[in-house]
């Protein structure tokens, strides 16, 4: 039930506004307060008329009318939620790029509340390399994507593009109020990321690490009330959140000393990043020259944060690592588990489909302290990370 929810509804440019107005009806009588924005090009799609009489309240688009220009920081202000629902391609991209010319974008530029987005396309354009950037940049200012659906489109194509159902939309509403704030007043420590050992002043060794799975457990902690530590490692996209204090780093050796100094403090820890193993042992203070066929590099052991995190740990804390397995997965999950003193290990193997660097979705295997595994489907790291954090709720419960 939605009693009391402010909700503002803001729906652009696209064949799939037709179902806004039955979502306006679904939380109405659920019991939420709904005020609706569109954008100019949405009149043709749906009418004012039929959105002010579901609601209850005059729907607003102009920008230059003086009320709603007046109002756009309150409305922003006012609600609980604003959702975006249907998401056209255009103001996608006003969104990702601080575009501001119609109300409904500077009612979004002002918005202090969460705000998810369920974008409508043809499959198409949903899968041009512009939609995804955008996407991203939008979930990198904490931004919710709620995922489309597959079947037909308004061009008879069938594919990938669909407006999000209203009856999944609301489902994810209710969720989102009754669980929201679990974690206000925690403290949460992520590591994300990957790490570069420097060899000269221009060389380092790395990995393909996109801090991608991390970036979306601090997005979701963040918007479940956590005050999140972030430790992020080099060549990530940097990411601007209220919830979210980032701290970059490029070594292992800095990012030890970021993650151990902040954990006193963290009721939950979560190693993410995929930290280098081994660090040259010295680093040559000029650019190596090419010499003789072969060269050979001397390493040292890195310290292993987790590892380490599991000595200093102290009762009512909470750890959590990864394990990034290519055989043995689930043997090897659990003696990390044991080894490093954590209480949950997040197993995501190189042989699954839809698993690893660099892409958009995640498989994994939840491994607790109390010998119970859940393994989950492909989902979008969002999805992924959504599932992690329920299970540390469900652990800190236990
Ligand atoms: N980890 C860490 N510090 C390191 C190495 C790893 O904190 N120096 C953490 C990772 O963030 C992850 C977990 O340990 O949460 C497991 O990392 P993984 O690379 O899978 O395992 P390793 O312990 O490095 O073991 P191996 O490479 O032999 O599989």
């Amino acid at each position: 039930m939605l009693k009391g929810k402010k909700i503002l509804l803001g729906i652009s440019g696209s064949i799939a506004a037709y179902k806004s107005i039955l979502l306006v009806r679904m939380l109405v009588k659920a019991g939420a307060e709904v005020r609706v924005v569109m954008t100019p090009s949405a009149k043709d799609f749906v009418s004012p008329l039929t959105l002010s009489t579901l609601s209850r309240h005059p729907v607003l688009v102009d920008l230059f009318d003086e009320a709603a220009w007046a109002n756009h920081v309150m409305l922003g202000r006012w609600a609980d939620l604003m959702l975006i629902a249907p998401l056209s391609c255009n103001t996608l991209g006003k969104m990702a790029n601080g575009l501001c010319d119609n109300l409904l974008l500077a009612v979004y530029l002002s918005a202090t509340c969460p705000v998810w987005v369920a974008p409508a396309m043809d499959e198409d354009m949903w899968h041009h390399p512009t939609t995804k950037k955008n996407l991203l940049a939008l979930e990198g200012y904490g931004n919710r994507v709620l995922p489309v659906g597959k079947g037909e489109l308004a061009s008879g194509l069938v594919g990938d593009g669909r407006m999000a159902e209203p009856e999944d939309i609301l489902d994810n509403i209710e969720q989102f109020f009754s669980s929201s704030q679990e974690f206000a007043g925690k403290k949460v420590l992520i590591t994300a990321g990957p790490t570069y050992e420097p060899l000269d002043p221009v060389r380092f060794i790395g990995n393909h690490s996109s801090g991608k799975m991390g970036i979306a457990l601090a997005l979701e902690m963040a918007n479940r009330g956590a005050a999140v530590e972030l430790v992020l490692g080099p060549g990530v996209q940097h990411l601007a959140h209220p919830g979210i204090n980032v701290t970059r780093v490029k070594t292992a050796e800095e990012m030890y000393d970021a993650a151990v100094s902040r954990f006193k403090d963290s009721n939950v820890a979560i190693m993410a990043a995929a930290v280098a193993d081994y660090t040259p042992v010295t680093v040559a203070e000029e650019k190596i020259k090419k010499q003789e066929e072969g060269l050979v590099i001397a390493l040292k052991k890195t310290r292993d944060i987790l590892k380490s995190l599991g000595e200093l740990k102290q009762p009512g804390q909470l750890l959590v690592g990864f394990a990034l397995e290519t055989n043995n997965e689930e043997a090897n999950a659990i003696e990390k588990l044991q080894k490093k003193n954590a209480d949950m290990i997040v197993l995501n193997s190189l042989n699954d489909q839809g698993a690893g660097f660099g892409i958009d979705t995640n498989k994994v295997t939840i491994f607790d302290r109390s010998g119970n595994s859940n393994a989950y489907p492909v989902k979008s790291k969002s999805a992924v990370a959504r599932d992690i954090v329920d299970a540390i709720l469900n652990l800190n419960h236990a």
